[in-house]
C-alpha cells in the first residue's frame, strides 16, 4: 500500500511538505549511543529555582486548578509590565498590550497567524532557530532569509537587510541573542536596522528569549527604539533565563490591536496558559532575579572555557555575547557539518548539532550548547580534540 493510500492521505499538503527538524533527525542517531555527553539540546541543565517550583506547588495546594482569563492572570501581566519597563525600557499596558502564552513558541505562532496573509513575505536571519521557517510556511507565508556571517558576528547588517527586502516584505523576525550563533546586536546596530524598518513600514517580531543571558554590554530591545514600539511584537518567556522550559510559559507584548488579534486566535485554540505555571511565573519575576543572575554567571564561565578550548583545538569560534551556544567553524577539517557531528557522536560519544540544521547558512559550523556542567564540557572538549586530530591525521595520509 503506498503512503497516499494509508492514513497519511488525510494529511494536509502543506504539512506533508514540512521537513522534520534537523535536531530531531540528529537525536534519533544519538539515542542509540550509550554514555554520550550531550552538548546538543538547547535547554538549561539547572532545575527551576526552588522558590519558583514552590510557588507552583502552592498554587496547586490552594486549589487553583481552573482556567484563567484568556489574556492570562492580571497579576502576572502587571508583573510582566513592570519587568519589561525596568529591563527593556518599554512600557506596555497590562490590560491591553500583554498576552500570556504557552511559551515563546505559542507567542510566535500567534504572532504569525495574526499577521500573515497567504503570500506575505517574512524575513528571518540565518542561521536561525529551527521553528521560524516551518512556522511561517504553516500559515502560508513566504519565508525569506537574510544571510548572516561570522565576519559580522552574525548580526543583521543594513546592507544584508536591504538586499533581502522586496515589495512583498511585510515583517522581519529578529532573535538576539541568537540561537544557534550567540550573536547579539548593539543599540547602534539595531538603530540602523530600525531606520530601514520604519522607512519601509515593516512589522518586527522580536524573539528575546535569551536576552537575560547577555554576557557583554547591555541587551537592547528593538522595541525600545524611537518609533518602534508601535510596529514591534516583543516575545519573551521564562524557559531559558529562569530554567523553566517544562512550565511552558511566555508572553507577547505589543500594540493593543495586534495583541487583540493574537488573543482572538488564542481564545479559540488554547484558552489560556497553565494556571500553576502562571503563578510560578509571578514568583520568578518578583523574586527570581538573583537565581537568574547566578545561572547567567555560571553560563559565562562555561562559555569562556568552551570558546577557548574550541579555538585551541583549531576550530575557530567567535565569542558568543549571549545565549548558551558556541558556534565554531569546522570548515578547516574538510568535513561537512553533518559528517562532523555524525562521526563525533559515533567515534567519541559527544553530541553537538550540525550547523546546517539551522539553515544552509549554518553549513560548516557546529552548535555546542554549554548549558551543561563544566566537568562534562571538559571531557567533551578532550574527546573533540582527539577527534579533530584524528581527522587531520587521516586527511594528511
Ligand atoms: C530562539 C528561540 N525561541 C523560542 C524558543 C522556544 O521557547 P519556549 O520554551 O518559551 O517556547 C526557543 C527554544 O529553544 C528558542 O531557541
Amino acid at each position: 500500500m503506498s503512503s497516499r493510500e494509508g492514513p497519511s492521505r488525510f494529511v494536509a499538503e502543506h504539512v506533508r511538505g514540512i521537513p522534520y527538524s534537523g535536531i530531531r533527525d540528529f537525536f534519533d542517531i544519538v539515542q542509540g549511543v550509550p554514555d554520550v555527553i550531550s552538548l546538543g539540546i538547547g535547554e538549561p541543565d539547572f532545575v527551576t529555582p526552588w522558590r519558583i517550583r514552590e510557588a507552583a506547588i502552592y498554587s496547586l495546594e490552594s486549589g487553583h486548578t481552573s482556567y484563567t482569563a484568556n489574556m492570562g492572570l492580571l497579576r502576572l501581566r502587571e508583573e510582566i509590565s513592570g519587568y519589561v519597563a525596568q529591563n527593556y525600557h518599554v512600557q506596555y499596558d497590562p490590560q491591553k498590550e500583554i498576552l500570556v502564552t504557552v511559551g515563546v513558541s505559542q507567542a510566535l505562532d500567534l504572532a504569525l497567524r495574526a499577521t500573515i496573509n497567504p503570500g506575505d513575505q517574512f524575513l528571518y536571519h540565518e542561521p536561525c532557530y529551527v521553528s521560524y521557517v516551518p512556522s511561517i510556511d504553516l500559515v502560508h507565508g513566504c519565508p525569506r532569509q537574510i544571510h548572516c556571517t561570522e565576519e559580522s558576528r552574525f548580526a543583521v547588517t543594513p546592507q544584508a537587510l536591504e538586499e533581502a527586502l522586496t515589495d512583498k516584505t511585510k515583517a522581519i523576525v529578529l532573535n538576539f541573542p541568537t540561537n544557534p550563533t550567540g550573536g547579539t546586536m548593539s543599540r547602534e546596530e539595531l538603530e540602523a536596522i530600525a531606520k530601514i524598518v520604519r522607512e519601509r513600514d515593516i512589522l518586527v517580531i522580536s524573539d528575546e528569549v535569551y536576552s537575560e543571558l547577555t554576557f557583554e554590554g547591555e541587551h537592547t530591545s528593538i522595541a525600545s527604539l524611537p518609533g518602534m514600539k508601535e510596529r514591534t511584537l516583543f516575545l519573551h518567556g521564562f524557559s531559558k533565563a529562569f530554567a523553566m522550559t517544562g512550565f511552558r510559559i511566555g508572553y507577547a507584548c505589543g500594540p493593543a490591536e495586534l495583541i487583540e488579534a493574537m488573543m482572538k486566535i488564542h481564545q479559540y485554540s488554547m484558552l489560556c496558559a497553565g494556571t500553576a505555571s502562571q503563578e510560578a511565573a509571578i514568583e520568578a519575576l518578583r523574586h527570581g532575579r538573583d537565581e537568574c543572575i547566578a545561572m547567567r554567571d555560571e553560563y559565562k564561565l562555561r562559555r569562556n572555557y568552551i570558546v577557548e578550548a574550541l579555538n585551541s583545538i583549531g576550530l575557530s569560534c567567535h565569542m558568543p555575547r549571549g545565549s548558551f551556544y558556541a558556534f565554531p567553524s569546522i570548515a578547516s577539517t574538510g568535513l561537512s557539518s553533518k559528517e562532523f557531528a555524525g562521526r563525533l557522536v559515533k567515534e567519541k560519544k559527544v553530541a553537538c548539532i550540525p550547523g546546517n540544521a539551522f539553515g544552509p547558512s549554518g553549513e560548516g559550523f557546529l552548535r555546542c550548547c554549554f548549558a551543561t556542567s563544566l566537568d562534562k564540557i571538559e571531557i567533551a572538549m578532550e574527546r573533540m580534540a582527539a577527534f579533530v586530530s584524528e581527522v587531520r591525521d587521516g586527511g594528511s595520509k
